[in-house]
């Protein structure tokens, strides 16, 4: 539907922007900090584009007062940012480290003396990698004891200062690249292992939510879900049923375990067959059902297309990791759906469809099918940008692309739509764990390149200015 006039941005929105700590802290060796299974993926020859490390990243650990003057000036009201969980237990299971903790109490103090709320995020990636080594991390329920000790520390520690609290980042995205292509740590191509790991992670998400009640922490907690709806690629009825079963496959299959406690039948039917489903003992399906999250953390990036995948169709493609366009190839499941190319869109340099209306529709079936509040956790575009000798970088095409995102958010809201914020991805350039320093995506921009690191001298980019102005009216001008 077409609205003849918008609601406005509710006044307590939360215009805000992100990061994660393997992406931007640096200082790998730090203050006690412990490796991280990135730290060590990152050491395989070939699996990072040019061989790029978060050693250094844009040295947030040593430089997190100037980014956040940086956010304060331009007017942020919320900062997402991630928690290394070796910081903070450095072997994942021992001894706290207080100095790790102590970096995050700067952090948040300092966005605190700012009036920028801090959304922390529990997990973004980055499991010690002492508890790979000891137990195969995400593979054994040890994790989930672990993982809540550690969510339990910092529960407490920042309980009336932090409010918004993002539990797993992306567990479809850190499963699958991790189980099924091996482009993620650990590292492994096993469909049995992939959804048993999978599991795991669900007990362990719900997990630290009821802890968080226990707890009665004062504040809202949630997954954030990498989800981009998906399209048919036309109205031929196999093709309408290669979406239905994409959207079951690539998103019921976890946002139904975060919010009803249940694994979608037609996927559970399907992995019956296969031999694949995970091994549920006995109380698992008790703890999904009692730790129902307060929000919906939606990460939004583009919208699928796909068509109907014979038996002996396709299986995993070949990512664009490089920023040539048109480098990457089609994926599918054989017999389940297959990628397809959307006429209707353009795409960026790795090839990802640019689809703001596709943001629109995310939020609507996630209304529709949840009936929770959302929290737009990630959404940008990954860009080459050109620092000009005067220090600007002219990124219009960043800013079209989240002006039309800011548009289907606000034509959401009218729709009916609880949307609490929108944090762009992300606030500094930073580390693109596969595609290196390239594909940037920040309102700041950070001078280095993958292999020098260069001064890491702080530039506001036009979109910089442009959001300051959105956040000063409110959404209003954009
Ligand atoms: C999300 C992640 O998948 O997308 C971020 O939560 C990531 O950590 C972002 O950086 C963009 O993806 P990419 O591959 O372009 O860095």
């Amino acid at each position: 539907m077409e609205h003849q006039t918008l609601d406005a941005f509710p006044d307590n929105f939360l215009w805000g922007s992100a990061s994660a700590a393997y992406q931007v802290e640096g200082a790998a060796k730090e203050d006690g900090k412990g490796e991280s299974v990135w730290d060590r993926f990152v050491q395989i020859p070939g699996k990072t584009f040019k061989g790029t490390t978060g050693d250094v990243a844009v040295d947030h650990y040593h430089r997190y007062k100037e980014d956040v003057a940086l956010m304060a000036e331009q007017g942020l009201k919320a900062y997402r940012f991630s928690v290394a969980w070796s910081r903070i237990i450095p072997d994942g299971d021992g001894e706290v480290n207080e100095k790790g903790l102590e970096f995050y109490d700067k952090l948040i103090d300092e966005l605190l003396a700012h009036g920028i709320e801090p959304v922390l995020t529990l997990y973004h990636w980055d499991i010690p990698q002492a508890l790979q080594d000891k137990y195969g991390g995400w593979e054994s329920r040890q994790v989930i004891e672990d993982f809540t000790r550690y969510a339990d520390i910092l529960f407490q520690r920042y309980n009336n200062k932090v409010k918004y609290w993002v539990s797993l980042n992306e567990q479809n995205i850190f499963i699958m690249l991790g189980y099924r292509m091996a482009a993620h740590p650990p590292n492994v191509v096993d469909e049995k292992r992939m959804y048993q790991a999978n599991h795991i992670a669900n007990l362990a998400n719900a997990s630290v939510i009821r802890r968080f009640r226990e707890l009665e922490i004062n504040g809202k907690i949630g997954p954030s879900f990498a989800y981009g709806p998906t399209y048919a690629l036309d109205s031929h009825p196999l093709n309408q049923l290669a979406a239905e079963n994409n959207e079951a496959f690539s998103a019921h299959w976890w946002m139904d375990v975060y919010v009803f406690g249940e694994y979608p039948k037609t996927v559970w039917k399907y992995l019956e067959k296969k031999g694949l489903v995970p091994a549920i003992e006995e109380g698992d399906m008790d703890l999904l059902k009692s730790a129902k999250p307060d929000f919906m953390g939606l990460n939004y990036y583009q919208t699928a297309t796909v068509e109907h995948n014979p038996l002996d169709g396709v299986s995993a493609g070949k990512m664009n990791t490089s920023g040539k366009k048109g480098s990457s190839e089609a994926s599918g499941l054989p017999g389940v759906f297959k990628s397809a190319d959307n006429p209707y869109v353009e795409q960026t340099d790795w090839d990802w469809d640019i689809d703001p209306v596709g943001l629109r529709i995310a939020l609507r079936r996630i209304d529709s099918r949840y009936n929770l509040p959302i929290l737009i956790t990630e959404n940008g575009l990954g860009a080459y940008d050109d620092l000009e000798e005067d220090g600007s970088i002219h990124d219009d095409y960043r800013i079209d692309f989240l002006r039309k995102h800011v548009q289907t958010i606000q034509e959401a809201i009218t729709d009916g739509v609880n949307v609490l914020g929108y944090c762009t991805w992300s606030y500094t350039d930073l580390l693109s764990w596969l595609n290196g320093y390239q594909k940037r995506y920040g309102f700041v921009y950070v001078d280095r390149e993958e292999l020098d690191e260069k001064e890491l001298k702080r530039y506001k980019k036009d979109s910089y200015f442009w959001y300051k102005k959105v956040i000063e009216t409110n959404g209003k001008e954009l």
